[in-house]
This record gives C-alpha cells, structure tokens and sequence, in this order.
C-alpha cells in the first residue's frame, strides 16, 4: 500500500483514511441495496469521524445512532432527522428527551419499561414518538461471542416470548407510535446462512403478527455484514451482492413493507488504516519484536476480540522475517499480531495495520494518558 503524498510526512500513529475507496464503496452499496428499494442507515458506532460522515451523508444512507452524542453528531454532519433511527438497551432520559426534540425517525426500543419512559417523556414534551421494537430472535450469528447479540441469552432486544405481552401494553400508549419490527444478530458475518436464518424467522414473526391483525410497515434488519480481513487488498469491497440478494430471496415483506439495514463495518472498514512508526526492533531467544508507536489504545480490537489485522512494512522491501507486532502500553495483551511476516524491519520503518475503519478509531481511548490517535485523509 501507498499513502498519498499529503499523508507521507504525516506525524505517526494516524488513521490513514482513503476516501476514493469509501466513495466506491458507497457507490456500489447504493446500486446493491437500490435494485430492491431498501434503506441503509450507516452505523455511527464504526466510525463517528466528522470529514467521513459528510461524505455519508452527503450519498444519501441515513444514520443508526446509539447515543445522544451520535445523534448531534449525524445531525451536525448533513443526516436528516427524518433518516435517523436511535438503538440501545440503555437509553438515558436526556437522550430520549434529545431524540423526541429532534423528531427522529424512529426509537428503536428494547424493553417495556425503556418504552414506558419514553411515553412518559414523550407526554410532557408533547411529542409522538415512532418506534421499533427489537427482538431478540434467537437466531445465532456465529461469530465472535463478544458480538454475538441475537440469541437469547443476550441482554438485547424483546424476547420472542415476551412480544405479545409488549404489543398489548403498548397499544393504549398514546404517545407511542408502532411502525416497526428490528433486528440485529450480530457483527462481522460473511456466511449468508446466517442471513437467511435470520430472513426466515422473522417471517415467522411477521406471520403471526399479521393473524391478530398486525401489519407494520418497516422491519429493519441491522447490520453485521463482514468483511474481508485477512486478504483486504483483493477484497477490499464488502459481498452488498450477495448481502441484499439474500434478504430479497428469502424474507417476504408485506406490499409496501420498507426494508432497513445498518450498516457500520462493511462500509467503512477497509477505507481505514492504522499507520505506524517502529520505534525499536529487540531480539529475544525465541521471539522478534517489532515495537510500535501505536498500541491498544489506539487501536482495540486484536486485544479485546483476539481480531486479526493485516499487517505490512511500506518502508522495506528486503525478505520477510517473522515478527510479534506490540505496542508500547504495559500490558502484555497490547500485541496487533504474533509472528507476523514482515519485511526485514528497522527503527523508523511505517507499519500499516489495514482494515481498521470500523470499530478502531471510535474504540481509541487515552489509556496510559496517551493522545488519541489523529487522522489523514487520501485525496479524493
Ligand atoms: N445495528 C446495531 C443495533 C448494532 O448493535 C450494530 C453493531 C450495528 C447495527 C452495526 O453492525 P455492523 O454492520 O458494523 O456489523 N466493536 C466490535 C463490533 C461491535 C458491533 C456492535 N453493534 C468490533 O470491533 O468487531
């Protein structure tokens, strides 16, 4: 890989951002998701970055919002209200009260009494408030536990057993407004098995919902579409393909039903890399390690998920040696990658770590009171 000129003497570590990819990328889930008249909100969670969200927005996806932070945020970077749907099991009075004011499309909610709450917020604004309700339905994505969220023991969305007794709560709610069904099973999932499971149990749900006279005229589907992490460059495009084709064959929407998506990962992953300097190469009996001058701080997902990450030198091109990639925090799980071929390697080479859009500079922290790391665009 190649940093573009303006980025080359940019001060390391950095989020390397390459917005022609994100364009292509955008282009290609537009034409994908459009040939069946389906909706994409981008999930603010994978990357919250100002400069990408414009680009975003400015596309046209809506926004999936998981704090009152990210709904300013999207509201601040061009998404309309009317395209913003709020999720989370968590939601604090003052961001209910946030939502309500800005008239946001839809709450998407997950529990009774998160429900209640909003009703009574609602009420003393004098507002309506639209939502969906999550369920949780029992359908296993088969990825990482850590971001597995659709089975039962979960602590997200309405259990399958517990729906009849919300839609009868909440149907003398007068503040509250039923448009939808919504479901998120979990993140990274390239076998589209697991879509279809998916697609065929809410058509279950919908089947039942529809024999007491219940039909809703939106049912989004979340995200968790993967990506290609272990050969980026080949792939550097997520399967929108075979993704939105999997749901128009197997889910039956009702006429005029509206089909949603949110997705983070898949849109913005591999248009992000993590950018490095060696700081010191040392040599143990057994091991290499190749210290950089970014850690886990800056980048959390292979210590916290055991995540894979593509790892390259961009300044060498002498064979390859075998190196365990670390950061410089004290702790041992602070290590982007163990045995790692690397071209040979020295004091001040870059190091790109690829794949890193989603999920990595949202997830920086000031661990060690290290700066959050900063970032840099490609041309356009
Ligand atoms: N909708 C909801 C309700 C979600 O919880 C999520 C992600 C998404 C949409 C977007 O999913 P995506 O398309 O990005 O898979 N930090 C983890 C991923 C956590 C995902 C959380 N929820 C990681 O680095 O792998």
């Amino acid at each position: 890989m190649k940093l573009s000129p303006s980025c080359q003497n940019h001060p390391t570590p950095f989020y390397y951002y390459d917005l022609g990819l994100l364009k292509e990328t955008l282009r290609t889930l537009l034409r994908e998701s459009g040939k069946y008249g389906y909706q994409v909100h981008y999930a603010i969670k994978a990357n919250a970055n100002p400069r990408l969200l414009k680009l975003i927005s400015h596309e046209g996806l809506g926004a999936d919002c998981v704090s009152g932070n990210e709904i300013s945020r999207a509201l601040e970077c061009g998404f309309p209200a009317n395209r913003i749907v709020y999720a989370g099991v968590g939601k604090s009075d003052e961001e209910i009260e946030l939502a309500l004011r800005e008239d946001i499309f839809c709450f998407n909610c997950e529990s009774l009494p998160e429900i209640l709450i909003i009703q009574e917020l609602a009420q003393r604004l004098g507002k309506k408030a639209r939502i969906a309700l999550r369920i949780n339905p029992n359908v296993d994505a088969h990825t990482h536990h850590y971001i597995t969220t659709g089975i039962e023991e979960n602590k997200f969305g309405i259990y399958l057993y517990d729906l009849e007794h919300v839609l009868s709560e909440i149907k003398n709610l007068s503040q509250i407004e039923l448009i939808g069904l919504h479901f998120h099973i979990g993140s990274q999932i390239t076998d589209m098995t697991v879509f279809r499971g998916l697609c065929l149990r809410a058509n279950e749900i919908l089947q039942k919902l529809k024999e007491q006279g219940i039909v809703l005229p939106h049912i989004n589907f979340g995200g968790g579409l993967g990506i290609d992490y272990q050969q980026p460059e080949q792939n550097p495009i997520a399967d929108f393909k075979s993704y939105f084709a999997t749901f128009s064959q197997f889910f039956e929407p009702a006429p005029h039903q509206q089909v949603h998506f949110e997705l983070g990962r898949s849109v913005i992953a591999q248009c992000g890399h993590l950018v490095a300097k060696v700081l010191y190469v040392k040599e143990g009996k057994k091991r290499k390690f190749a210290i950089l001058d970014a850690g886990m701080n800056d980048l959390l997902r292979p210590a916290l998920y055991q995540a894979f990450h593509k790892i390259e030198n961009i300044s060498s091109d002498k064979p390859q040696e075998k190196y365990d990639v670390v950061g410089p925090i004290c702790e041992s799980a602070d290590c982007f990658g163990k045995d790692v071929h690397l071209n040979q390697t020295q004091r001040g080479d870059k190091v790109v770590i690829h794949s890193c859009g989603a999920y990595g500079e949202t997830m920086a922290s000031r661990y060690n009171l290290r700066n959050v790391p900063d970032s840099c665009y490609s041309e356009e």
